[in-house]
């Protein structure tokens, strides 16, 4: 499938089958992730795998959704405050956010590409969310993606509304 069909074809899933996740699947979406680009290479991340029921119930405590609960596993993209590139000699801007959010676009569409649901989710309580992965200091999560079969008699495929290329662009 060629990127921009695989692009357009990816959608946030919110109704997942109860099966579990093969693990070659599992691990070819966190190879996509691995292979992310990021400032400086410092390769700022770091993935949880949330896959015992226990860890998963204590994941859902943090965003508590119906649908998030059908999932049977989660990962957790988180950035390591200790390793991601801080801009220099002007503002320090920390740019470990930019570097987990490549690798949780490639979570995303090699999710879609071996047939797999998930749905970027920020909206969860971080303070629970680090309890229930018992984060050090230095480590923030930035998202969760729930993973999973699709429920399609639950979750169709809607239309991608996106503004216009004219509304989002400026020519010089
Ligand atoms: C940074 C970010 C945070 C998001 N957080 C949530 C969330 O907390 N809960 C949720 O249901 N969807 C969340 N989404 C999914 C968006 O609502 C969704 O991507 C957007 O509406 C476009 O729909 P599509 O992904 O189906 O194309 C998030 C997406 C992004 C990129």
């Amino acid at each position: 499938m060629k990127l921009k069909e695989l692009i357009e074809n990816r959608y946030s899933v919110r109704a997942y089958l109860p099966h579990a996740v093969e693990e070659e699947k599992v691990n070819y979406i966190l190879e996509c992730a691995r292979l992310a680009p990021s400032a400086c290479n410092l390769q700022s991340w770091k993935f949880y795998i949330v896959t015992t029921k226990e860890a998963v119930s204590k994941v859902q405590e943090s965003y508590n959704r119906e649908w998030f609960k059908t999932a049977p596993m989660h990962i957790v993209v988180c950035k390591d405050v200790s390793v991601s590139w801080k801009r220099t000699n002007t503002d320090n801007k920390d740019f470990g956010d930019v570097d987990a959010a490549i690798t949780a676009e490639h979570i995303c569409l090699a999710t879609a590409e071996v047939g797999l649901g998930t749905c970027w989710v920020c909206n969860f309580d971080p303070v629970l969310l680090k309890e229930a992965l018992r984060l050090p200091e230095n480590i923030e999560a930035i998202a969760i993606f729930p993973l999973g079969y699709i429920d399609t008699e639950k979750s169709l495929l809607t239309d991608k509304k996106r503004k216009l290329l004219s509304e989002v662009t400026e020519r010089l």
